[in-house]
């Protein structure tokens, strides 16, 4: 885990909503870890990494003011990075379906790229989507899509998709990232037939490493003991798909 100041090579709209951040850092790095991002002009956030080569990569939807700001850099601006934090998945078992909903896609991106795995793409429509086909393309031996309006792929939302995938596949474990809702419904489908899980969770984030418990979910603290959780796990999270903490502590309902 480091500090450094990166030069940023490439900046390019991913799809409709979302930027790719392209830079050097040869700080080793799992899928499925994060980093802390910085820049005059915004808050540090927290944004997982999609890619974890010695090129590394930061892939995010533009939502508000620290992302706003990220998106207006242009190459050569500097960034002060600090990570890699978070476990990663834990890749062990053989035969593992992924599946990433909207920005979620980002963060499962490194998993294609360094296992055999089968991916489920999920958003809302085509203009969310569409650049992940090209990366199924490349990296999957099967990959479904689907859309919340119909405009791209299977006209399903992700846990449909995930049913229809499993009808006719047989894995060994699903890992999944996205919104807390999909996660939601995800799991207590995934509960239903007993099958194996791991799931990224986000939580509001301010050191990043563990020390000031703005992101815990239950006892746990998601930037450190996460943010990659067992189904298992989660099952106990009376906070998971209840609610979350604000930046000032603060427990807000989802209801
Ligand atoms: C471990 C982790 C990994 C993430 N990876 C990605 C990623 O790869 N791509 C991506 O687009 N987004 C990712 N996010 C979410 C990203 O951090 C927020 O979208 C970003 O902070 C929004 O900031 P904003 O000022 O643009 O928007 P705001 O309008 O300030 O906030 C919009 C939403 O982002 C959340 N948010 C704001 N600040 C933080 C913070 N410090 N920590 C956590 N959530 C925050 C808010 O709670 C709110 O729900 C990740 C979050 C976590 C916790
Ligand atoms: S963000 Fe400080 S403990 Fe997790």
């Amino acid at each position: 885990m480091s500090e450094a100041i990166v030069t940023v090579k490439s900046i390019e709209q991913t799809n409709k909503y979302s930027k790719t951040i392209r830079f050097d850092w040869d700080a080793e790095a799992k899928p499925g870890q994060f980093i802390m991002v910085w820049c005059p002009g915004m808050d540090e956030i927290p944004l997982s990494l999609s890619s974890v080569d010695d090129e590394k990569s930061i892939t995010f939807k533009v939502i508000g003011p620290d992302t706003e700001a990220l998106a207006s850099k242009s190459v050569g601006d500097k960034l002060r990075i600090r990570g890699p934090y978070g476990n990663g998945y834990d890749l062990s078992s053989k035969r593992i379906l992924v599946v990433g909903g909207g920005i979620g896609i980002a963060p499962i991106t490194p998993v294609l790229k360094c296992k055999d795995v089968d991916a489920v793409f999920a958003a809302r429509d085509a203009g969310e989507v569409a650049y992940a086909d090209p990366l199924g393309k490349e990296y999957c031996k099967n990959h479904w899509i689907c859309t919340d309006d119909g405009s791209m792929g299977e006209h399903c939302n992700a846990v449909e998709m995930v049913k229809k995938v499993l009808a006719e596949h047989e894995y060994d474990e699903i890992i999944a990232c996205g919104p807390e809702v999909m996660l939601f419904f995800l799991l207590k489908y995934l509960n239903e037939i007993g099958m194996k899980c791991q799931f990224s969770l986000e939580r509001y984030m301010k050191c990043g490493a563990g020390v000031c418990g703005a992101c815990m979910c239950d006892e746990h603290r998601v930037c450190k003991d996460g943010p990659v959780f067992t189904g298992e796990q989660i099952n106990k999270m009376k906070d998971f798909g209840t609610g979350r903490r604000d930046a000032c502590g603060t427990f807000v309902s989802y209801r």
